[in-house]
């Protein structure tokens, strides 16, 4: 029997399974080792079997009133200021139809979240980074408001565990973009996807909470906060939340969108509500932290084994998916990676010039994985061929 191109498309059930890698410490989610697989199908089969004309019916557009509890129990702040939404890439989209008539920039950092950029981009924003040399985030995006102010439309950040750099804003610089955001009257979207992989403890209070209660000139919120489960129970949820003023809530769930869909994924919004209720979020999310510090760990001694120095974790390792590690080569070292099965991305994917950093995403590999890939990028690093591809190509 001969397989058309279409069979084969069929057989493709989760996005890049098209490009398979042996070692992939490329994508930014979580395999399947780190799915929460039956506390979700548990969760659904309670939330079908107990809430059958809610779970399968047009929510309310604000969310279902146990799920908006349950990311305000989570987060602790007021269940009125929650929206549930259908994750995070889709209300960047909403967001960013929605601010069109504010300037035609957004601001983001120096090196930032590439498919955000690319939701910006389908509604005709220009995307305006801050400066690289410019090491205090606060800093710079008080330069880049002073050369934008004109044209800006918002500012996207993600201040914790950012993508692809990991790093997370201190509680100083929160409230020093407050400021900035205050003084140059521009709303800022807080990307807040990886909140989770922080211990709550140790978690700083988010934008979105910081800035509750302040509005720019023309009465719009000052920051507008969005999270996701995608991070913690699985991206193919679908799930999040919008955190906002309450009456501006009510404006923005009146958009069309939500009056004929109804809330942006009821089922799943129920079923996050159910495994927040029974604990099992904050467990996977437990989880979830620990597994991932484990391989990165392997990983990072993996890359010091055999790198003789050349590559070198940015920071010290606080959470999240991302490593973002300083690598003279980073461009050749993604392309000798492929060639070997190994996919790590470079900064260039994030707006960096060439020279400069490696991402690496522990998502889907194993600790064990993790420290061969390691080794293998570390030996990359050393290997002359590698290093004077990129000299030439960074010419
Ligand atoms: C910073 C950031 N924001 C948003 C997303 C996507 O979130 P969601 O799955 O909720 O659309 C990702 C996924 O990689 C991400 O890294």
């Amino acid at each position: 029997m001969t397989t058309s191109a279409s069979d084969r498309l069929e057989d493709v059930l989760v996005q890049g399974d098209a490009n398979p890698i042996a070692l992939d410490l490329g994508p930014g989610y979580l395999g399947e080792a780190l799915l929460p697989t039956q506390s979700v199908a548990n969760a659904y089969a309670t939330v079908l079997a107990d809430l059958p004309r809610a779970a399968l019916g047009y929510g309310p557009e604000l969310g279902p009133r146990p799920a908006r509890e349950a990311v305000a129990a989570l987060r602790g702040v007021d269940s009125d200021a929650i929206m549930m939404t259908a994750g995070i890439s889709g209300m960047l989209d909403v967001i960013a139809c929605a601010n069109r008539s504010h300037g035609g920039t957004i601001l983001v950092e120096a090196v930032s979240y590439d498919l955000a950029n690319a939701v910006f981009r389908d509604h005709g924003y220009k995307i305006a980074r801050t400066r690289p040399e410019e090491s205090d985030p606060v800093r710079a995006l008080a330069q880049a408001l002073e050369l934008h102010r004109a044209s800006t439309a918002f500012i996207y950040l993600t201040p914790t565990l950012g993508n692809p750099t990991g790093r997370t804003m201190s509680i100083e610089q929160r409230n020093a973009v407050i400021e900035l955001a205050q003084r140059f009257d521009v709303q800022i979207i807080e990307d807040d996807a990886y909140a989770d992989h922080v211990e709550e403890a140790d978690r700083p209070l988010s934008l979105a909470e910081l800035g509750s209660g302040l509005e720019t000139r023309d009465h719009q919120p000052l920051v507008i906060g969005l999270g996701s489960g995608s991070k913690v129970l699985g991206a193919g949820l679908r799930v999040g939340w919008l955190m906002a003023p309450p009456e501006w809530l009510h404006e923005f769930s009146s958009r069309g969108q939500f009056r004929s869909g109804g809330c942006a994924n009821q089922i799943a919004a129920l079923v996050l509500a159910h495994l927040v209720a029974n604990g099992d979020y904050s467990r996977q999310a437990r989880r979830v932290r620990h597994v991932l510090a484990e391989r990165a760990t392997a990983f990072r001694t993996g890359i010091a084994e055999t790198s003789e120095g050349l590559l070198t974790p940015s920071q010290h390792w606080a959470g999240g998916l991302f490593d973002w590690i300083d690598a003279p080569n980073p461009t050749a070292i993604e392309r000798g990676g492929e060639l070997e099965g190994i996919r790590v991305y470079a900064g260039t994917r994030f707006g960096e010039d060439s020279r400069g950093h490696l991402r690496v995403a522990y998502g889907t590999v194993s600790a064990k994985e993790a420290h061969e890939a390691g080794r293998r990028i570390g030996a990359l690093s050393t290997n002359p061929s590698t290093t004077t591809t990129t000299f030439l190509e960074d010419q």
